[in-house]
């Protein structure tokens, strides 16, 4: 297979064309960003390490019955897709209040939720992903009911699968973003990535944040993080 021309480059992948009908080539690049691109730096490791890590979620996901864009990993920073176009619909869902959730409603990051919330954004950069309901993305013709219905279904199925494998390795899942995006042939899937980038993940024990926060909230030891992720759901930290 070979790599053809870039289509489009992100804040932390670049997607390319390939030789083959419906493959896209995905590399995973070192830089970071948080608050809608305001804050830049590259991490030394992380194309390398959410390549890995993303490989696992996507792999679990498929075998537990989560169909995904996911086909393998080729090298180091880079992986062969299913060709979607991606809904311009970040999903979020949440086990535990923090972030974003934490300050708009005043509650203390850290919070139990009596129940998983999900919640929608619009992806557009120059908006700055505002949240969204079920009105504003029939209106915006984003997405149709029942693939709304689809989506959540797949987002509440996705959690419970994520949140008992790490939980086996001491991992607290506190919240996590999943873009959805539909095949030539019309079916809703599960794509982009699922790394420390796009989730929070907490250590059980110490509550420590091994996740993007350590990056978006100046903590330190941001690579160290992904590589503790990555060595808890059984990769190989070779870095
Ligand atoms: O910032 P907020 O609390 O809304 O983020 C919720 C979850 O979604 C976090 O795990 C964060 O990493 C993820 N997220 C993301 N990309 C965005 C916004 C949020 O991966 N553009």
């Amino acid at each position: 297979m070979e790599k053809l021309e870039q289509l489009y480059e992100g804040k932390a992948k670049r997607v390319f064309k390939t030789s083959e009908p419906e493959k896209y080539w995905i590399e995973y690049k070192d830089d970071a960003t948080a608050f809608n691109g305001e804050k830049k730096a590259r991490i030394a490791g992380k194309g390398t390490l959410n390549n890995e890590i993303s490989a696992i979620f996507l792999s679990l996901l498929r075998e537990k019955g989560v169909d995904n864009h996911f086909i393998k990993k080729i090298s180091a920073t880079e992986q062969i897709v299913q060709q979607v176009k991606i809904i311009p619909i970040e999903v979020v869902v949440r086990n535990i209040a923090a972030g974003s959730l934490a300050k708009r409603l005043g509650w203390e990051e850290g919070k139990e939720l009596p129940k998983m919330i999900v919640e929608f954004y619009y992806k557009n950069d120059e908006l700055g992903d505002p949240m969204i309901n079920n009105d504003h993305i029939d209106i915006l013709e984003l997405a149709a009911e029942q693939e709304l219905v689809e989506i959540r279904k797949q987002a509440l199925k996705i959690n419970e699968i994520l949140k008992e494998f790490l939980q086996n390795k001491n991992i607290i899942l506190v919240d996590f973003k999943l873009e959805f995006g539909k095949t030539p042939a019309g079916t809703i899937i599960l794509a982009d990535e699922i790394s420390p980038d796009t989730c929070r993940f907490w250590d059980a024990d110490t509550m420590k944040k091994l996740d993007k926060d350590r990056f978006r909230r100046d903590l330190g030891s941001v690579e160290e993080a992904y590589q503790e992720i990555l060595r808890r759901i059984g990769g190989s930290v070779n870095v």
